[in-house]
């Protein structure tokens, strides 16, 4: 078997750039180039200063200032990067469609079939190309079927590696990951190869045991089932939330007490004020697609209810704030803490934030956002995104601020969207000095729960309480 000397990544994102990075650290002996056609985006990972990388990732930047420069490199050159290696992953987006044959639902696969076309063009010696982003089952198909009709004698194998790091924890994820999983053509000699050099890459700091391999399909499918049974489970907790607001019940108690069923586990058990991500409901639109694309309705059905239920958690919280604040938030200012989707990211895909401040921007409120790591450039992108109003009346009506007090003082309510360390060590007295009275805190996270707030005099809703 051909040992692998020179990898490339096509897409330096929140996929690429950490497992590339954490690839290079751990074998030396393998140069990777991570390549991108965002010529910003290759700037700031080549930074001089290692904290300027473009995402924001505990650990990360330790591990890019060791490798980067000895066998790390980020590029524009994306023909040369192709040229060179003999293993390529495939890291680009794969967005829900907004347009045409299932919009809303499908992935747009037009990104991963430009990168296809691109090897297929550029390359002149036997390579093998890895499916890193996430994608519909039975993607590498379309992919074997573009890099095989390209009549120039070259070879190609494809390998689904999906990515399970989580972001914030990425680091952590990659460096002892639960398992590594590698799908790829189990039928014939030359595939068995090709999952044998990658698992040989792995295998320079993973445990040959956790390393799994099947055959591709079983492989694309597994990343999609991993992060639907993930988000059906904080939707299960959050449809009990609402359960427990009625009843008495407390949600914490509830998910304590069947999280130490070793049947049921404690984890992902956090009731919240919603899921957000690149993932979650990109992989179970595009599982509900398929199910629906076999005639399998009961199944597509059954796991859009989780979107749903997801959905209405994320309004349900918006509107839990207008009918406390008397029913109106017109004219009233509202601090929302958080954007990110979670803590030690600035991702904001899908996150939770964005909806409620649309919500209340709908309900003409004044909002002032405050977050420690997402730029104000990026919460005004996600809300044009929504196409709600205009981009100019988005920055008339949405405020952001770079000091959490700052975005306090005077507020008729504080929403606390993202889960962020910080948020828990603030002077929470002086903030209730400087807002407005009675001063409603509604924390979507439960992070507050042990500085009893109640007591200096605010009036706190918690969700599931
Ligand atoms: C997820 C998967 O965990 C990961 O394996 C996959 O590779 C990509 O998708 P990620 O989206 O980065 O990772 O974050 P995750 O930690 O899974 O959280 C997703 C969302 O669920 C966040 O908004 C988080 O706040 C929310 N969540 C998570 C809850 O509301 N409650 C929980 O108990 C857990
Ligand atoms: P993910 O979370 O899946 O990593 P991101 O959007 O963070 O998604 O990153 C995907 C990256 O892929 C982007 O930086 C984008 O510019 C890049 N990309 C998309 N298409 C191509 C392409 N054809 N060639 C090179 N890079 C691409």
């Amino acid at each position: 078997m051909k040992k692998i000397k020179n990898i490339c990544c096509i897409g330096a994102g929140y996929v690429g750039g950490p497992t590339m990075a954490i690839i290079a650290q751990k074998c030396p002996h393998i140069n990777v180039t991570v390549v991108d056609i965002n010529e910003k985006r290759i700037a700031a990972w080549n930074d001089e200063n290692v904290e300027n990388i473009p995402i924001y990732e505990p650990g990360l930047p330790a591990v890019v200032k060791e490798a980067r420069g000895r066998n790390l490199f980020f590029s524009t050159d994306v023909d040369a990067a192709i040229d060179q290696a003999e293993m390529i992953f495939i890291s680009v987006n794969t967005p829900t469609k907004t347009y045409g044959m299932g919009k809303g639902m499908a992935a747009d696969l037009k990104f991963i079939e430009l990168c296809a076309r691109q090897i297929a063009r550029v390359a002149t010696t036997d390579k093998i190309v890895v499916e890193k982003s996430t994608l519909p089952v039975r993607t590498a198909e379309a992919l074997r079927s573009i890099l095989e009709n390209t009549g120039n004698g070259v070879k190609f194998q494809i390998l689904s590696n999906p990515e399970f790091l989580a972001e914030g924890t990425a680091v952590e994820d990659l460096f002892a990951p639960d398992r590594v999983l590698i799908g790829g053509d189990v039928e014939t000699e030359e595939g068995r190869a090709a999952m044998e050099a990658l698992v040989e890459v792995y295998a320079n700091w993973v445990n040959r045991e956790n390393i799994l391999t099947t055959n591709v399909w079983s492989s694309e499918l597994s990343k999609l089932t991993a992060n639907a049974f993930l988000a059906q489970r904080v939707s299960s907790i959050n449809a009990m939330s609402e359960l427990c607001e009625k009843t008495g019940a407390d949600v914490n108690e509830v998910a304590k007490a069947i999280g130490m069923d070793s049947r049921i586990g404690s984890k992902f058990l956090k009731s919240s004020v919603g899921f957000g991500g690149s993932c979650f409901q990109k992989d179970i639109l595009n599982l509900v697609y398929i199910a629906k694309s076999y005639g399998l309705d009961a199944v597509a059905d059954y796991w859009e209810q989780v979107i749903i239920m997801n959905d209405h958690q994320k309004s349900r919280f918006a509107a839990t704030i207008v009918k406390t604040l008397f029913n109106t938030v017109s004219g009233k200012k509202i601090a929302l803490l958080g954007w990110a989707f979670k803590k030690d990211t600035n991702d904001t895909r899908e996150s939770a934030a964005i909806y409620v401040a649309d919500y209340l921007l709908n309900e003409q409120a004044e909002v002032v956002v405050y977050d420690p790591k997402v730029t104000a450039a990026q919460i005004f992108a996600d809300l044009d995104y929504l196409g709600s109003r205009s981009p100019e009346e988005n920055r008339r009506l949405l405020k952001v601020v770079a000091k959490p007090y700052e975005a306090c003082a005077d507020a008729h309510a504080i929403a606390l969207l993202t889960e962020w360390d910080e948020f828990a060590t603030y002077d929470w007295e002086k903030i209730h000095t400087n807002m407005m009275k009675p001063a409603f805190l509604f924390d979507g996270r439960g992070i507050l729960e042990e500085l009893q707030l109640e007591e200096i005099g605010f009036k706190k809703y918690r969700i599931g309480r």
